[in-house]
């Protein structure tokens, strides 16, 4: 097998691509051959030793990824040869193999393509568990998303969407709003070039958003939380934008509302059940079309260290993805 190998954690410059001896699996494992691997924020850091979790060295990175199952570990009855599975294990998927423990691999349905399964799992759970489990979205609903055109933000326009909320995407450029609206956003605001406040307070009538999907952080977040109506849940989600701004508490006090923290990682490990229920949803409404992973274009998996720089641009619109 060949993979590209983290020798030495000081950024993508440093990674190889190696042929290595295939591995074989272990007790609760599989070994899967990958067909499809897409990028997610921890990818860059994990290379550059930034982020919580430090493999040992040498390890090959890869968070997500989907393939087939090409051998079975001792004690592993749920999945079979020649299944077609999708894994967030964390490490491994930017290769042509990798072991993945068997309990992290979603068995994919009858045409599930590789591509979209791969980039399916981190962002689609990460914004359901957000806005359905944590936020307790209902329909007629408004959901303002923030940087609306990127992984888990069209994730999260979909699945507002599906649950019947009313959605304002807002993103930085024209091109990223006009994306929003082709899936379903109701309205966008371009904050780059818009007022958000002034756009929120007349798209609401003056109400203001229940729930803010916010994984960008940064200079957008004040405005965007004191905007939001009474008894609103405001997502924090991620940081894309920067440095965590201090977020001065007297906001939550005046709106009424309260600032929900997500992490999706630690509730499928907290609560394995519910998260596996929730997967079955989210693969059931890719099946009637009601989501669909956003891609922005795949690549060659040689090609791993150009679409590591194009992440950086912030002009990526959806997922990247990896193919063998
Ligand atoms: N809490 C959880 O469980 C969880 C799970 C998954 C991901 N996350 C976090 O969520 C965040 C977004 O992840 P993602 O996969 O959606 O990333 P992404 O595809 O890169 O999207 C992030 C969006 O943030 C906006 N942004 C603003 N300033 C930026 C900058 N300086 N550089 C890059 N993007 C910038 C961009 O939209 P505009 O250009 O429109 O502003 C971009 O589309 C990350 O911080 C990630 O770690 C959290």
């Amino acid at each position: 097998m060949h993979a590209w190998l983290c020798e030495n954690p000081t950024g993508v410059e440093a990674l190889t691509w190696k042929e290595v001896p295939t591995p074989q699996p272990g007790p609760g494992e599989v070994l899967i051959e990958i067909k499809a691997a897409s990028l997610n924020f921890p990818d860059l850091l994990i290379v550059q030793n930034k982020y919580q979790m430090k493999p040992a060295l040498p390890f090959v990175p890869g968070s997500e990824y989907a393939g087939t199952v090409q051998a079975i570990g001792e004690g592993v009855t749920h999945l079979k040869m020649g299944q077609n599975v999708a894994c967030l294990s964390g490490t491994g998927g930017f290769g042509t193999h990798t072991l993945a423990p068997a309990k992290l691999c979603m068995p994919l349905p009858e045409h599930f393509p590789a591509t979209d399964a791969a980039a399916f799992i981190m962002t689609y759970a990460t914004s359901h568990h957000a806005l359905v489990d944590r936020a307790a979205l209902k329909a007629g609903e408004t959901v303002l998303v923030l940087g609306a055109a990127g992984g888990v933000g069209t994730a999260a326009i979909q699945i507002a969407k599906a649950v019947g909320a009313k959605v304002i995407a807002a993103a930085s450029t024209d091109e990223k709003c006009a994306l929003c609206k082709e899936l379903g956003a109701d309205a966008v605001i371009n904050y780059s070039t818009e007022n958000l406040r002034e756009a929120l307070k007349t798209l609401t009538a003056g109400q203001g958003p229940d729930v803010v999907y916010d994984p960008v952080g940064g200079d957008i977040a004040e405005p965007a939380f004191r905007s939001i109506a009474w008894r609103g849940r405001y997502l924090i989600v991620g940081f894309a934008g920067g440095p965590k701004p201090p977020r001065p508490l007297k906001f939550p006090v005046v709106q009424g509302a309260s600032l929900v923290g997500v992490f999706w990682g630690d509730f499928a490990k907290r609560e394995p059940q519910a998260n596996a229920n929730m997967m079955r949803t989210l693969a059931d409404w890719y099946a009637q079309g009601k989501v669909k992973p956003v891609i922005d274009r795949t690549l060659p998996m040689s090609e791993l260290k150009a679409a590591y720089a194009l992440m950086g641009t912030r002009s990526v619109k959806g997922k990247l993805v990896m193919v063998n």
